[in-house]
């Protein structure tokens, strides 16, 4: 009988310790975090970096987009971004800087505590929160040079206290406050997405006003082999719509993967990066993508970022999601079978087999 397997993540060492440990000596870092890429004559590569910086995902003004004067041609700069790239920035969006600021500051103090106190927060067997790994899963896995605290932050009621830092003691508060800016944030770019992919303004709100909102906080430590090792594997993000930011605009990590190449995301101070999720390239009908993207580490520099995953409905997550399996199960191209997804979906709201909310007429 095949086992079922838990969910969560198997338990690892922590990465912040591995990296205080093997930057102060010139040890090669453990096995599990060489990336090895193997090239045509048999030898093994690092990770390849950004290789055309001309092009950038493009930058959009939520002030442009907003004024009768500038929005159409803001509006067409974000169809092509979601529909070219999956991926944009975001500036003059109106959350304060503080607001971001001080969750920013909270989270840096969390990770400054000794190791003791931040593993007052652990993942647990059977939860996918807490502070540890994203998906370990077997024993001989690869692992990224990286540790995250993942929370359930929105809605209220479903927070799990158990994993939630209490020092410092702000962090609920600020992450009170951010939360609920970056989801009423995501509603409004939601309103102009529905709009690009010629639906009523207010389809995809019915599907994701309101709905669950996860935190995921990355600390990815310098490491002196940075090109060999990776902060966050390649993936594409599950949810409907996610918004990040990272702490220091001085630092690169963030990294898009398009048309087979990967390009760095250089963050503007302050803005927002914004991408498309999974459920929203099924939801828009394969207009936009949920493009793979991957954070590389800097050889002297820590990085900390934050990203927020707006998730739709249930019905429609749990739709996505099974889909999802069923694609992931017969290992076809990934590309393909999304659009054929997005038909399997299209399909099942003709014959009446979804959540009525998920309609975008
Ligand atoms: C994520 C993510 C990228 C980054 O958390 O899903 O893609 O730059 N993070 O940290
Ligand atoms: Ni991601």
């Amino acid at each position: 009988m095949a086992e079922a397997r838990a969910i969560g993540s198997l338990p690892v060492a922590n990465v912040q310790e591995l990296a205080a440990a093997f930057n102060r000596s010139d040890n090669q870092v453990p096995e599990r975090y060489l990336v090895k890429e193997a090239s045509t004559d048999g030898e093994l590569v690092g990770v390849v970096s950004g290789e055309d910086s001309s092009l950038e995902i493009p930058v959009i003004d939520l002030a442009k987009l907003l004024d009768p004067r500038s929005s159409e041609a803001e509006f067409a700069k974000l169809g092509s971004g979601c529909h070219d790239w999956g991926f944009f920035q975001l500036i003059n969006h109106g959350v304060p800087y503080e607001v971001a600021g001080n969750l920013m500051n909270d989270v840096a103090e969390f990770f400054k505590q000794p190791l003791e106190a931040r593993k007052a927060c652990s993942q647990q067997p059977g939860s996918l929160e807490g502070y540890g790994q994203s998906v370990v899963v077997s024993e001989d896995q690869k692992l990224d040079w990286g540790d995250m605290l993942y929370l359930q932050v929105q809605p209220a009621a479903s927070r799990d206290l158990r994993f939630w830092p209490t020092h410092p003691a702000s962090f609920g508060c600020s992450v009170d406050v951010y939360s609920s800016a970056t989801a009423k944030l995501s509603c409004r770019l939601l309103e102009f997405m529905a709009k690009a992919v010629g639906a009523k303004p207010a389809s995809l709100l019915g599907v994701f006003e309101g709905q669950p909102v996860g935190m995921r906080v990355n600390y990815y430590p310098p490491c002196w082999q940075a090109d060999q090792v990776i902060g966050l594997s390649p993936h594409t993000d599950g949810g409907g719509l996610t918004l990040l930011r990272q702490k220091n605009d001085d630092v690169q990590g963030l990294q898009i993967n398009k048309d087979g190449k990967w390009f760095a995301v250089d963050i503007l101070d302050g803005a927002f990066v914004v991408n498309v999720g999974d459920a929203l390239e099924v939801l828009s009908n394969g207009k936009f993508k949920s493009e793979e993207h991957r954070a590389v580490i800097h050889p002297n520099k820590e990085r900390i970022s934050v990203a927020m995953f707006h998730f739709p409905c249930q019905g429609c997550w749990a739709l996505c999601r099974s889909s999802w399996r069923k694609v992931k199960k017969c290992g076809i191209d990934q590309r393909v079978t999304r659009i054929s997804l997005c038909n399997i979906l299209q399909q099942n709201l003709m014959e009446g087999k979804h959540v009525e909310r998920m309609k975008l007429e």
